[in-house]
């Protein structure tokens, strides 16, 4: 067990190779927080608690004269609300009396072998030897209301992780207006947080801030956790690099609308909290009922970044990814979307195939157009029938036709979305979300379907089904075009409005895991304008998410760098598009295009037949190295060596084998410069005693390369791919 348990002192503490979790409830039953960091076995650290008398920090009634004991100062494990502690409330509660205390007390705990699971949501996953669980009880002994705080311990991976589900054991309705997945209290360090916005086209920039004094939120409102912010973050030291320094990483398993808080309160404290976002959420706990919040990831590494982001992407791979394309290797696929756009017909797309197969492309995905009117994006969503103006014979003729030139066959669907122009929103016009008395919204010419309705989700079930069946479909990219608004659901009671977008996730987990159970082997791409909903949620169902819509390979420099912090490169959907591109108009050499997206689920969206026989002969060895490489960069070490947020210069990165014996280091020369200075990239990962051949040349030990480098060559020209495989000698 990687729990510790002393019963007298009522401490806890939660063991992994490299790390330490310790809580502890005090004399008034609060569970105090008392360490997150390097392993210190089981030391008790409440000695750390260390406090005064400060003016207007009360304290709680039973602590009678000793003015040096305040909720507003003392380390919260799960934070409590309106009784003394100002900082960022874990929860918040409206009380049968109307009132808004929830005041945390001990009460007792279970643990168990293995991971638990979450009703009806995305969770890691394991076997009983991967993860040991604790669950704490608190309890706010006047309303009734329970928070039972759960806590799973990956020992070898360095994760821990959490969910709190909230029992109203009392007699009388209670609504939670907040109800955070993790608080975590941090004593002292002067931290600074790292975040990943953006916005449609360039997604997960990223952002390293001192926190300040008071509060700092990232979050989304959009009903999705959207471009615009990563339901991720860090916590950092200022001296924190890839290599070395403490960080705290913390991310969510869930694809609505989230917030993640830090502060740095009056005594320079730190407190991080996780969850669902508290605005457009309330929700009714009557007597008997329960709420579980979704699951935080957390891993803390004290070497740095690299390490962290090592500990997620491992863990998300085996214990989140899940289906037959979890480790093997996915096809090579040609996405028709920027080729043809809604312009194509059966010749067309064959036409597409038949190219891309003679290169070696491994399957067609035919994207936005191939139903009902949709002839643009005005009209269509919804009307789940092939257009067989289109496509004659419907989708079946197309797909056999596929797999006859040895190709898999793929197809886009947006179930979540709904044109007025649609048959089916002139059946249902009650199916979409909207205000009753209001003109809804409208994104794209497109409104959304309330997913939190059974009866949309068995309609779009029945029609995804009668199409998966109607030919040898293999792949699914399913996307989702715009942000939430005007949130109202037609079939819940006014006071229940405020669950509407929780249901809405709730329902879209619930057809997916229908699907992912009927089509084990169907390989299912997440999507939402590219990467408006790229969180750990949906890699639960879709072990790939196509990144950005932006394809330029420059602008994918800093989109994939910021995406890698968390997710691994197995999860990064990532094309070779068309020159000049269409986002940027910017041209980039093929070679280019097909290096910045090996570093991801590897693809094309152009016609290959409309390039030249040079670039196609480039197509057909890029295709092969992907392959040739495939185990090192999905399965290997994945390093990040420059930062393509600071350096506009060049960029570079590398993958490691796990017995580093193989390195592969990738990189662009962005910018040329005449007489420009010689570069040395020092790599990572290596065995220093060993000796290494460099691209089958120069051999050098591990410690030479890691320590001075390798060359980076200076090329005329702009955005010139670089790539260097190295091998170990013996
Ligand atoms: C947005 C996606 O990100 C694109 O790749 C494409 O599928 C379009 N939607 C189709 O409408």
């Amino acid at each position: 067990m990687a729990i510790y348990i002393d019963e007298q002192k009522k401490l806890f503490t939660l063991s992994t190779n490299n790390t330490s979790y310790q809580m502890m409830a005090d004399k008034y039953l609060v569970l105090n927080h008392l360490y997150y960091g390097e392993n210190i076995g089981q030391e008790d650290m409440s000695y750390l608690l260390d406090y005064q008398d400060r003016g207007f920090s009360g304290n709680p009634y039973e602590a009678g004269n000793e003015r040096d004991y305040s909720l507003d100062s003392r380390p919260q494990e799960y934070s409590t609300n309106g009784v003394g502690d100002y900082r960022i409330n874990s929860v918040s509660v409206i009380n049968a009396d109307g009132s808004d205390a929830a005041d945390w007390r001990y009460v007792g705990y279970t643990t168990s072998k293995g991971k638990y699971a979450i009703p009806g949501m995305p969770a890691l996953y394991g076997e009983e030897k991967d993860a040991d669980t604790l669950i704490v009880e608190l309890a706010d002994k006047v309303t009734g209301l329970h928070a039972f705080l759960y806590y799973s311990v990956w020992e070898e991976r360095d994760i821990i992780t959490r969910c709190v589900k909230f029992v109203n054991q009392g007699t009388d309705a209670i609504v939670l207006t907040k109800a955070a997945s993790m608080n975590l209290d941090l004593m002292s360090g002067d931290w600074e947080l790292m975040h990943f916005h953006g916005r449609h086209n360039l997604e997960r920039q990223m952002e390293r801030v001192p926190l300040m004094r008071g509060k700092m939120t990232v979050e989304s409102v959009r009903g999705a956790s959207s471009h615009q912010h990563n339901p991720f973050a860090i916590l950092c030291s200022k001296d924190t690099t890839e290599e070395a320094g403490p960080c705290y990483g913390t991310a969510l398993v869930y694809s609505g609308n989230f917030s993640i808080e830090a502060e740095k309160d009056q005594m320079g404290q730190t407190r991080l909290t996780a969850g669902i976002n508290s605005q457009r959420f309330s929700w009714t706990l009557e007597a008997g009922a329960e709420f579980w919040t979704p699951e935080a990831v957390m891993t803390y590494s004290s070497e740095g970044f690299e390490k962290m982001s090592s500990n997620f992407h491992h863990t998300f791979r085996e214990h989140l990814c899940r289906g037959k394309y979890k480790h093997e290797r996915r096809p090579v696929l040609i996405n028709n979307w920027e080729a043809t756009y809604f312009d194509f017909d059966k010749e067309k797309i064959l036409n597409i195939a038949k190219g891309a197969s003679e290169l070696g492309v491994e399957m067609l995905v035919l994207d936005d157009g191939w139903f009902g009117k949709r002839e643009g994006d005005v009209s269509g969503l919804g009307d789940w029938y092939v257009n067989t103006d289109k496509l004659e014979g419907g989708l079946k003729p197309i797909a056999d036709g596929i797999n006859a030139m040895g190709m898999k066959f793929g197809l886009w669907f947006e179930p979540e979305c709904i044109s007025e122009d649609s048959d089916l929103y002139r059946a249902h016009p009650d199916w979409a979300i909207q205000i009753p008395g209001r003109q809804p919204n409208r994104s794209r010419y497109q409104l959304i379907l309330d997913m939190g309705r059974e009866d949309v989700r068995d309609h779009l079930y029945e029609r995804m089904t009668a199409i998966l069946d109607s030919a040898n479909i293999e792949y699914v990219k399913w996307d989702m075009n715009r942000h939430i608004s005007d949130v109202y659901s037609a079939v819940l009671p006014k006071e229940r409005q405020g669950e509407a977008s929780h249901r809405y996730m709730l329902g879209l987990y619930d057809l997916l895991e229908r699907l992912v159970s009927r089509y084990p082997d169907l390989l299912l791409e997440g999507c939402s304008g590219g990467g408006g909903r790229f969180d750990l949620g949906m890699l639960y169902y879709s072990p790939q998410i196509w990144c950005s819509d932006d394809t330029d390979a420059v602008e994918r420099l800093s989109v994939q760098y910021g995406t890698s912090f968390c997710y691994p490169i197995s999860a990064v959907g990532s094309h070779v598009s068309a020159v000049p591109n269409h986002q940027t108009g910017r041209i980039t050499p093929v070679e280019t295009r097909g290096t910045v997206a090996m570093a991801g689920s590897f693809g094309y969206e152009l016609d290959l037949n409309l390039l030249s026989d040079g670039e196609k002969e480039e197509v057909k060895e890029q295709i092969k190295t992907f392959k040739k490489y495939y185990n090192l960069t999905h399965e290997g070490e994945y390093y990040r060596l420059t930062n393509p947020m600071e350096n506009r210069l060049y960029a570079a990165w590398e993958f490691v084998s796990q017995d580093q014996s193989e390195a592969l280091v990738h990189g662009m020369q962005i910018l040329a410069q005449p007489s420009g200075p010689s570069i040395h990239i020092p790599v990572r990962g290596l065995k220093a005693d060993a000796m290494y051949e460099v691209n089958g040349e120069l051999v050098r030990s591990g410690r030479a390369l890691m320590h001075g480098g390798l060359n980076f060559p200076r090329q005329t020209g702009d955005f010139k791919a670089v790539e260097f495989y190295l091998k170990e000698v013996k």
